[in-house]
């Protein structure tokens, strides 16, 4: 097999991701508001934070809003709400980030894993029922890659026996099912901002969404210390606050957050239009609306193909290489859980270019060389 296609391609380097090119059209409205804030004096929980959860629970159809650390710390205090007692089970799925296992167990509780649809790489509706226990307190979904898991069924076996349901919508801002929008279907969204997410803030940042009022306020006090009042702790809370600068930041990409998924939205119909059926692509329906944090293919010798598009100019990544129930830190914790399609993903997954920063014309070429590429196969 001839390994590289053509000159062309290896003039023009074509990045997984360039945050600096990504974050380029905003960076006259990021000074300003960095001046703004710089002069100000106030750097924790002020009007920056409290405007951007107003707006992004208004962008979400969510009632309420809590800027957090992290997205992690998001999913941490959203399980902490409810205080379970310690051990109870938090079904989740088995080939979700890593973060979002460790969520549920730094909140003392047992992550029960259960294996993803193939076609979606979201959680099985089908095999929840059967890893429910006395224990089984909540299903904590994820949105992976950017697609909602299928909802409706997921809530009918919340109702059915009486369990909890926590979004896990660190890849998922603005993608619906059915119409409706990730983090309003349970009784909490968890977001990252994480600097590569659809909205990426400059740093680590995350929010809470809810309708509920009771457990707006409880999130609300516990990500400060457990405060309501200024020195007066009723919680045994964290420090978990967004800050003013994180805040300011992310308030001026959510006005493009619509134009950068429906950016990805475009890049993501020139993979369906052009890519050969070789590589297995996201499944789609009618009832998705799907925002592309990831755009991934998959195929056998996945490594293979990865090495290839390299030599190629083209970088790629893999969500994600080790399944949750490998990983060395989950050892006598949830390695005794059997994922074999999990493991199916994570061995054949590989992730293609498409960001904000990348261009039609970039993501042909990644098609044409990866068409090459089949055909020679
Ligand atoms: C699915 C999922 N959950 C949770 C997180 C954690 O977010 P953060 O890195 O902001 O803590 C991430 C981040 O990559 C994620 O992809």
């Amino acid at each position: 097999m001839r390994m590289i296609i053509s000159t062309i391609v290896m003039n023009e380097e074509i990045q997984y991701e360039d945050l600096y090119k990504s974050n380029m059209s905003f960076f006259k409205e990021f000074r300003v508001a960095f001046d703004k804030i710089l002069e100000s004096g106030w750097f924790i929980l002020g009007s920056n934070v409290s405007d951007f959860e107003t707006e992004f629970s208004r962008y979400c159809n969510s009632n309420y809003c809590v800027g957090v650390a992290s997205g992690l710390d998001a999913l941490y205090i959203s399980l902490k709400n409810y205080n379970f007692p310690i051990g109870s089970e938090v079904i989740v799925p088995s080939n979700t980030y890593i973060a979002t296992i460790l969520s549920i167990i730094h909140s003392g509780l047992h992550p029960i894993l259960v294996e993803p649809d193939i076609r979606t790489y979201n959680i099985d509706p089908n095999k929840i029922i059967e890893k429910i226990s006395s224990k089984t307190r909540a299903i904590l979904v994820v949105h992976l890659y950017g697609k909602c898991c299928e909802m409706d069924k997921i809530l009918d076996i919340s109702k059915e026996f009486n369990l909890k349901v926590i979004e896990d919508c660190a890849q998922a801002h603005g993608a619906e099912y059915n119409g409706r929008k990730a983090g309003t279907f349970g009784d909490f969204g968890a977001f990252s901002f994480y600097p590569t997410k659809n909205l990426g803030a400059l740093g680590d940042a995350g929010a809470i969404i809810t309708n509920s009022e009771e457990f707006y306020e409880r999130v609300k006090s516990y990500r400060n210390y457990g405060n309501k009042v200024k020195y007066e702790n009723h919680l045994v809370g964290v420090n978990s606050r967004l800050d003013e600068m994180q805040a300011a930041f992310l308030r001026i990409k959510l006005k493009y957050l619509n134009d950068i998924i429906i950016h990805k939205r475009k890049l993501a119909d020139i993979y369906y239009s052009n890519l050969s059926d070789y590589f297995i692509k996201p499944y789609i329906d009618n009832r998705y609306y799907d925002v592309y944090h990831i755009f991934n293919i998959r195929t056998n010798h996945r490594n293979k193909l990865k090495s290839y598009l390299l030599e190629n100019g083209i970088h790629t990544e893999i969500h994600y290489p080790i399944p949750p129930n490998k990983q060395l830190a989950m050892k006598g914790i949830i390695d005794d859980q059997a994922t074999p399609i999990a493991k199916e993903i994570h061995d054949t997954t590989l992730s293609l270019p498409i960001s904000y920063s990348h261009t039609e014309e970039q993501i042909s070429r990644v098609c044409e060389v990866m068409n090459k590429y089949a055909s020679y196969e």
